[in-house]
């Protein structure tokens, strides 16, 4: 079981069409045909991590409210043991962000989120659910969507009490230096960049001073640098591996950081070595950026690729 701790965010999508203005104000009437959700943000590696076949258990805050109700739901459909998901009484609302779609143009979005750094009981309570699931746990991915869970200190507690064991991070430059000691990071170009104080230039040479710096800084075992259309970039603290992407049709590349970090922890946790993961965690990236909406890849469809 893979333990994903950080920002529960609900991705909601009213689908509808435009036939008249308001006559209330100089905008669009949107005649709602439907409604989806789908889980967002650290909950999105749940989602990835379920269509690998892999157990996992989320770890986060949401509302007392429907949105947070709905996503103990969707956890439970996806198998993910929801234990950790702590419901904040009064004051923190479930983050949710609505998109309203008419004719395939995006309306208006908003967002409805709390984003102060969770109350010391909620990590308390964090941390009281984590010492009874990590026994059955074989890595922990540290999903840091900078809305408040993972503040500096409970980041530096997790990975003291998760000592031993693979602690994957998908970093928040604001945070860098609370990730030292965990086992890899995998931030994007301009994150990386930003958390090495160097700057964000997509060739080799840069991205190799870039990743170097991050190893030694952090003490970390690998950095996974994503290089958008340029593929990824695999430090193991002697060698850079890099891997290029293959040209092919572009569609929505919006979540493929969570599915990185979903296949290469995955791999890791079930005894891959770093240089058999990454090449995976590249393929199944290159399979979701092929899809529309935030897509999962499948074993068969990452292997086929
Ligand atoms: N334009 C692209 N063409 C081909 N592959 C892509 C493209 N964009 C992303 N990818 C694939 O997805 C991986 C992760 O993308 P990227 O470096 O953009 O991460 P990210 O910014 O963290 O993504 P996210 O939006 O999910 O946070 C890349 O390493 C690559 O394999
Ligand atoms: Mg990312």
């Amino acid at each position: 079981m893979i333990l994903v701790i950080g920002d529960i965010i609900v991705d909601e999508f009213i689908w509808g069409d435009v036939s008249r203005i308001s006559p209330e104000a100089p905008v669009p009437v949107v005649a709602v045909d439907r409604i989806d959700r789908r889980l967002g943000g650290s909950a999105n590696v749940v989602r990835n991590l379920h269509a690998l076949n892999t157990p996992s258990a989320m770890f986060g805050l949401v509302g007392d409210d429907e949105p947070g109700q709905w996503v103990h739901q969707r956890l439970g459909e996806l198998h993910s043991d929801d234990s950790g998901v702590i419901t904040k009484k009064n004051d923190r609302p479930t983050a949710i962000k609505t998109r309203i779609i008419a004719r395939q143009q995006q309306v208006v979005r908003y967002d409805r989120e709390w984003t102060q750094a969770a109350h010391p009981t909620s990590h308390a309570k964090l941390l009281m659910t984590l010492d009874e699931l990590q026994p059955r746990s074989s890595a922990t991915i540290l999903s840091d969507y900078g809305k408040g869970v993972l503040t500096p200190d409970f980041i530096r507690q997790l990975i003291d009490r998760l000592q031993g064991g693979i602690i994957a991070v998908d970093p928040k430059p604001e945070h860098t230096d609370a990730y030292r000691g965990a086992t890899v990071i995998t931030p994007n170009l301009s994150e990386a960049a930003a958390m090495a104080g160097m700057e964000a230039v997509n060739d080799d040479t840069h991205v190799e001073a870039i990743a170097k710096k991050l190893h030694e800084k952090l003490q970390l075992n690998y950095v996974l640098l994503t290089r958008s259309e340029c593929g990824m970039t695999l430090f193991d603290g002697s060698q850079n591996h890099h891997i290029p992407t293959v040209a092919r049709d572009i569609f929505d590349v919006t979540g493929a950081g969570d599915t990185v970090i979903a296949v290469f922890t995955a791999c890791l946790a079930r005894g891959d070595d770093a240089l058999t993961a990454a090449p995976l965690a590249h393929k199944a990236a290159s399979v979701v950026v092929g899809k529309l909406g935030t897509a999962t890849a499948e074993w068969q469809e990452i292997e086929s690729h």
